[in-house]
């Protein structure tokens, strides 16, 4: 439960951010697999999950602060191809990791509200995995081609992603393999 106001506008703001970003890159998931490439479409619906299960842990830290809100959030627009679209994948994602979600962070610890506290923490930790991961898709992008990717698995609990191997436990929240998605 969310009890200062200014952690309940960034815990708005951030589930605003996220919301736009799960669809932003589910049109730019279609919009890969249409440029053939298909594996680039893949990460982009991996990653839009991964931004739900942010969205949906800050929505449910604020189950008590029912009303209407007009929120202000980050968003990235512009949708021609690939390259680009990554490019603006990678802009908002570091613009979370270096500073909207410390600044959250910082002000949820300061506030002494623990659970928004740890909503940004599990969002943060799963944005620097997904800057490096569409960094990597834009290497590939770049010179026409899909990227090389396994199966992408996505922890529905904090939205912990990897493409490497399939976690005993996720190294963030510490929830069980079975919490996984699978992406493949
Ligand atoms: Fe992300
Ligand atoms: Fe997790």
């Amino acid at each position: 439960m969310v009890k200062n106001a200014m952690t309940a506008d960034f815990l708005r703001s951030a589930y605003g951010g996220e919301s736009m970003a799960h669809m932003r890159y589910l049109i730019w998931g279609e919009a890969a697999e249409k440029d053939k490439k298909p594996n680039i479409g893949r990460l982009f619906k991996a990653i839009a999950y991964a931004e739900w299960a942010h969205a949906r842990n800050h929505f449910q830290e604020l189950k008590e602060q029912k009303g209407d809100f007009t929120v202000p959030a980050g968003a990235v627009f512009g949708h021609t191809d690939t390259v680009e679209n990554l490019q603006g994948a990678i802009d908002g994602e570091l613009h979370e990791v270096e500073q909207m979600y410390p600044v959250f962070m910082e002000a949820a610890k300061f506030q002494n509200e623990k659970g928004a506290e740890r909503s940004f923490y599990w969002a943060v930790e799963a944005e620097k995995i997904h800057a490096k991961m569409f960094k990597d898709a834009q290497d590939a992008a770049k010179q026409g081609k899909d990227m090389e990717l396994g199966p992408v698995y996505v922890c529905s609990v904090c939205g912990h992603t990897t493409a490497d191997n399939l976690p005993d436990k996720c190294p963030v929240c510490g929830a069980k393999q079975e919490k996984y998605q699978h992406f493949d």
